[in-house]
């Protein structure tokens, strides 16, 4: 194990997992979800699918990934032989999906920071139209979308510490203090009171069974769960830390960046008398257009800041995402790592083409002949959400039928001498027997149906 890298400290460890985690399912998603889906009320139901289905998933993860010592694969074929190996495949493979259309808006996030830090985005007069005709000129978007995944590479070839750790341990603190800045801007600007009431008082009529849905999709996509990513991570971690306790962290810092990134967007959505309920152009036109209204140089500052901020959370994300299909092919295949990453870098950045250029410039990728007809960035995000949920639901009966819930105390309890016998220990048994097996199988089964075929004959 030892020539494979270890992150050298438990702080490396988890402000890399919590670099996987916040991303722009954080600052991007989780704003304009909420938006769409009733503000606090989703909210609300999104904390009580990381509290009671999130938190034993990534417990579980981490778990299996340090008692195997492989990545996502080699750690299945290893504690459950058999075929098990594949449900490791299945994660890396949602893995690289993921990868091909996130680096695709982290280049349009990229390429905003560059427009609004160095060019003239903030003298558009229709940032709607901007942002349509952005996402189609491709030249440009290539070049960002490669930039990112360039730098992406650069980190991950270095390895472990010297690379995934080291960016994480600049990156992670700086999103912090840039996030905390804009928050305080935000809450003073006129109106800020609506935007924050929005968020934070439950309407329950706006609660839909969709937002269920919607909210449990986000909470495994925002904690990076269900694909192996963590399993990686954790098989890089010293036999001194406590999982569980570094999975509470882990999901305390993603959860509070969601949260603060929702208290920073609704009041400038709501000082410039928007509507909240945008979807993913959220964050590109409406903030655009609040930037644009605080003047060219504090614009250019707040604006140029806000971006910074997500292009550091996208490439915290990114790493972890390369990460994990370089390893299976490092510990698999045998091969030097470098040469690895830079190969699937390639390639990956190749998948998101279709994503790239999904957004209007080719008809037939714009509209898939399915339900809702989603553009094929949509569509592959979907699917990947899919197999972030039931790649979870799989990994707890993983560990129910066959490595078995007391292998998984007995490596809970390595680094946490307090645990055996613990009321943790009979909420993680109960949690990965029942709690989640029984809920993730029935939600994976609706979330498979309510992307295919909707779910409005069920309830109407
Ligand atoms: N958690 C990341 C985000 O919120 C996305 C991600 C998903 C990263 C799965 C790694 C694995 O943006």
């Amino acid at each position: 194990m030892s020539n494979r890298g270890n992150f050298s400290s438990k702080i490396g460890f988890m402000l890399a997992a919590a670099g996987s985690a916040v991303g722009l399912g954080n600052i991007w998603r989780f704003p304009y979800l909420a938006g769409t889906n009733g503000g606090a009320g989703f909210l609300f139901i999104y904390l009580i699918c990381i509290l009671l289905l999130c938190v034993p998933v990534m417990i579980g993860e981490i778990a299996i990934g340090r008692k195997a010592g492989s990545d996502a694969y080699g750690s299945y074929q290893k504690l459950g032989g058999g075929k098990w190996g594949y449900l490791g495949l299945y994660g890396i493979l949602a893995g690289v999906f993921i990868l091909s259309y996130y680096n695709v808006v982290a280049g349009w996030a990229f390429g905003y920071f560059l427009e609004i830090s160095f060019g003239n985005l903030l003298s558009e007069p229709d940032y709607g139209s901007f942002f349509g005709s952005f996402v189609n000129n491709i030249p440009p978007l290539f070049l960002f979308s490669l930039g990112f995944m360039v730098i992406t590479a650069l980190i991950v070839a270095q390895g472990i510490a010297k690379g995934i750790e080291a960016a994480n341990k600049i990156m992670m603190p700086g999103l912090y203090l840039i996030l905390i800045g804009l928050i305080i801007y935000s809450l003073t600007l006129p109106n800020a009171g609506a935007g924050v009431n929005f968020y934070l008082v439950p309407k329950l009529d706006q609660i839909t069974s969709k937002t269920l849905f919607y909210a449990l999709c986000q909470a495994f996509f925002s904690l990076s769960l269900g694909m192996g990513c963590l399993i990686t991570y954790g098989s890089y971690v010293t036999k001194d830390q406590n999982i569980v306790k570094s999975a509470a962290i882990i999901s305390i810092a993603d959860t509070s960046v969601a949260f603060l990134a929702g208290l920073m967007v609704f009041p400038l959505v709501f000082s410039l008398g928007a509507e909240p309920g945008q979807g993913p152009r959220l964050i590109f036109v409406i903030l655009t257009q609040a930037f644009q209204s605080m003047g060219p140089v504090v614009g250019r500052v707040v604006g140029g800041s806000f971006f910074l901020l997500i292009c550091f959370a996208a490439l915290t994300s990114t790493i972890s995402l390369l990460e994990v299909p370089a390893a299976y092919l490092v510990d698999q295949k045998k091969l030097p790592r470098k040469p690895v990453v830079w190969g699937v870098a390639g390639l990956i950045f190749v998948l998101g083409l279709p994503s790239m250029y999904s957004q209007g410039i080719v008809p037939m990728l714009n509209k898939l002949p399915i339900h809702n007809s989603p553009d094929f960035l949509s569509f592959i995000s979907d699917l990947c959400d899919i197999a972030l949920v039931t790649g979870g639901c799989l990994m707890c009966f993983f560990i129910r039928n066959r490595w078995k819930v007391q292998n998984l105390h007995t490596e809970l309890s390595i680094g946490n001498a307090s645990y055996a016998g613990s009321f943790l220990q009979s909420y993680v048994d109960v949690a990965i027997t029942w709690i989640c097996p029984v809920i993730l199988t029935i939600l994976s089964i609706l979330v498979i149906l309510d992307k295919f075929v909707g779910l409005e004959w069920l309830f109407g």
